[in-house]
């Protein structure tokens, strides 16, 4: 499908970050967007449908009614907790898309995650098991992998703000990544339904480069706060210490099982680059790594120090 006429839209996700900044882009792209979920995203120009996206019966009449050309997912468990993982980015993805093949809609747009590349993780697991079966679900599909948000690489400015160091693994060089804004992000999940090359494609995607580490990154936000800059190295042994001892203590008791996936997680993102991996070279590579957009991080930063945004990180802290 590459046609600029307008289609009917159904998003899913559309109060989270990303899936926000999707339906914008789609609203200002010209579509007739549909926005499903248990709260009304509150933007103007585009019709909230109130619902429980995990059951079937409720995805099927919305696509009845409406009848979208296509459905985007931006979808997502808050947490990443394995179960609630399982239930949002796999069992509900999974009841949206044989809704969309019983509903006749022609497109599924997929809000994936680039880290599901080397998946260790229970939320990439059931990311990467949807993916399979949205690629043999027989409907055009683009499966959309962003690098990271700024909302995710944003979360220390209230600790300079209140004098503290800048806390990081290593010396700030382990990892990589090349942000990419809310609003590029959107732009580029909306505009796979009129780019041919973004159809039935995995698509890793970054904003403007070149790649930045946490340690540029703290030296940029102390640059924007007009503060000396002050660091607190960590070694990621620390918290991979935490998670060995919390697996261990969750094997009694399911709350620490929980705990223990997210100290997991906090790991794998302070060991692994948001960059395209190379199987072969065994390593990330930047250059590889697709640029998209305007919206610079260090712009942001500054925008943040200044007061001209806010910043809200929703339950994904830990990411
Ligand atoms: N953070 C990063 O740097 C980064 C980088 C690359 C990829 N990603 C991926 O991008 C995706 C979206 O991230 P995001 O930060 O935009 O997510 P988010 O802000 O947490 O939004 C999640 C969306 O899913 C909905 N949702 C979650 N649980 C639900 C439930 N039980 N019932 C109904 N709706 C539910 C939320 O609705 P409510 O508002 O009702 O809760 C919200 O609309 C994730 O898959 C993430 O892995 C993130």
């Amino acid at each position: 499908m590459s046609s600029a006429a307008p289609q009917t839209v159904l998003i899913t996700g559309a109060t989270g970050t990303a899936g926000r900044a999707t339906a914008l882009a789609l609203r200002d792209a010209g579509h007739h967007v549909i926005a499903l979920g248990r709260r009304d995203p509150g933007i103007t120009g585009i019709t909230p449908v109130l619902g429980d996206v995990t059951k079937p019966a409720v995805l099927s009449a919305t696509i009845a009614i409406h009848r979208p050309s296509a459905v985007i997912s931006c979808l997502a468990s808050r947490t990443g907790a394995p179960a609630d993982a399982w239930a949002l980015d796999h069992a509900a993805n999974l009841a949206l898309l044989e809704a969309a093949q019983r509903g006749d809609v022609a497109h599924f747009v997929l809000l994936s995650a680039i880290c599901v590349q080397k998946p260790r993780l229970a939320f990439q697991h059931a990311k990467l098991a949807f993916e399979a079966a949205l690629q043999a679900s027989g409907l055009t599909w683009s499966i959309v992998r962003p690098t990271a948000y700024f909302k995710s690489l944003s979360g220390q400015i209230d600790r300079l703000r209140a004098g503290k160091l800048y806390l990081m693994f290593g010396d700030g060089q382990l990892t990589a990544c090349k942000p990419i804004s809310d609003g590029d992000l959107g732009r580029y999940i909306a505009h796979c339904l009129r780019n041919p090359a973004r159809q039935n494609a995995i698509l890793p995607i970054g904003g403007p480069g070149p790649a930045i580490t946490p340690a540029e990154m703290g030296a940029a936000l102390f640059d924007a706060l007009g503060l000396p800059p002050r660091y607190r190295p960590v070694s990621p042994r620390v918290i991979g210490t935490i998670a060995g001892g919390l697996k261990v203590a969750g094997l009694f008791h399911k709350g620490l099982a929980t705990k223990a996936e997210l100290a997991r997680i906090g790991h794998y993102y302070a060991t692994e680059s948001m960059l395209v991996w190379d199987a072969a070279r065994q390593c990330y590579d930047a250059d590889a790594t697709p640029e998209y957009g305007t919206e610079t991080l260090f712009d942001f930063y500054r925008d943040l120090a200044a007061g001209r945004v806010v910043l809200d990180r929703g339950d994904h802290a830990v990411f």
